[in-house]
């Protein structure tokens, strides 16, 4: 079975082809390079032993992208390619709702046109807003606070519409909590290009001395220790989560919505201390304001996925941290240094 990856070069779509591979899956990677690196593919390939078929266009290039689309009988898409950083999302709104809205448009033209099966699209825990209560369930009133939020809630309500139509089109939108760790081979993770804007990466470049302190935003939420909670799940499990979804395709409603977490959070400064643990290395902090936006606490009842799906995270903190700094570790320029260099 054909699977297109979209945007699935990407953190969470490389891992998630080497989970699809794994499980007799045919992969077809479509990217732009946008947000990661064609050496991907090469580490891909390493860790698979396969080759991975891989267009380089811009999939917002509706007519580009049906080439694929000849080229190839594909039974499903996971929809990875999207802009994904909310502050920068507050910046350029329009180039946000352009990308993440055109990308999605056009890939559910042509999964029409061309009789895909079926569509998973990569939401997030983002859509809840400030939940009221916690655990999180699929049904909890939705809301955002920033374009990106936005444009992830649009194309759900674009889903839902699709959904309705009377054809076999099965479509699951999984929302993610927060994604950290990396492949235990250590040779893919995530790269931020500049500052990285996601906790995770940035604790491991303060551990590895490329940034000098950690600003934690808010010390006086009501939390275990005043700072914010969140539920970080291990990219693996989260891959294999899309793999449970296909697995299942054809038992599922016409449209499923998924939570994918682990059910525990953590805060801020507890993460700082398993990274102080992973890499022996002391992490200064400084506690700057709340940021506007930014909640107490945050995290998934992921109990549907497990029920319909058998999909459990399974991976814990330790795993996701030890993971990570293995990654940046062996990687401190990312994908700047090519494999054979690195073996060297
Ligand atoms: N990482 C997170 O914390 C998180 C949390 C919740 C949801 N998500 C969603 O999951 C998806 C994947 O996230 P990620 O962390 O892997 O991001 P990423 O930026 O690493 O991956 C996205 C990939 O899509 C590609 N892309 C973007 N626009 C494209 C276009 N027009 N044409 C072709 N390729 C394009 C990028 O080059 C990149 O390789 C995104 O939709 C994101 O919004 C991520």
């Amino acid at each position: 079975m054909a699977v297109l990856v979209a945007g699935g070069a990407g953190y969470i779509g490389s891992h998630t082809c080497i989970e699809l591979i794994n499980s007799g899956y045919d992969v077809i990677i479509v990217d732009n390079f946008y947000n990661s690196k064609p050496e991907v593919i090469n580490r891909l390939e390493k860790i698979t032993g396969k080759s991975v078929k891989t267009y380089e266009l811009d999939i917002c290039d509706c007519d580009l992208l049906e080439e694929v689309f000849k080229d190839n009988d594909i039974d499903s898409i996971i929809h990875f390619a999207a802009y994904k950083a909310v502050g920068e999302s507050v910046e350029k709104p329009i180039e946000y709702y352009n990308n993440n809205l055109k990308t999605s448009l056009n890939l559910f033209t042509l999964a029409k046109k061309y009789k895909v099966n079926s569509f998973i699209f990569s939401s997030s825990a983002t859509v809840y807003g400030n939940p009221k209560s916690l655990p999180i369930k699929e049904d909890f009133p939705l809301s955002t606070t920033n374009p990106y939020g936005t444009t992830k809630l649009m194309i759900e309500s674009m889903l839902m519409d699709i959904g309705k139509l009377e054809d076999s089109f099965k479509i699951v939108i999984l929302r993610y909590f927060n994604p950290v760790g990396a492949h235990k081979s250590g040779l893919i993770g995530e790269q931020p290009q500049g500052i990285p804007n996601n906790l995770m990466p940035y604790l491991l470049k303060v551990a590895a001395g490329q940034l000098s302190e950690l600003h934690v935003f808010g010390d006086d939420y009501p939390t275990i220790d005043g700072t914010g909670v969140r539920d970080y799940i291990h990219v693996v499990d989260l891959a294999r989560g899309h793999v449970k979804a296909l697995d299942n395709i054809d038992e599922l409603e016409k449209i499923s919505i998924f939570n994918l977490g682990t059910g525990r959070g953590y805060s801020v400064l507890e993460l700082k201390d398993e990274v102080e643990k992973a890499s022996g290395k002391k992490i200064p902090y400084v506690v700057d304001e709340r940021r506007p936006g930014d909640i107490a606490e945050c995290y998934a009842d992921a109990s549907k996925a497990n029920k319909v799906l058998g999909w459990k995270a399974e991976r814990g903190i330790t795993e996701m941290v030890e993971d990570s700094w293995k990654w940046q570790k062996e990687n401190p320029r990312g994908y700047e240094v090519e494999m054979n260099e690195i073996k060297k």
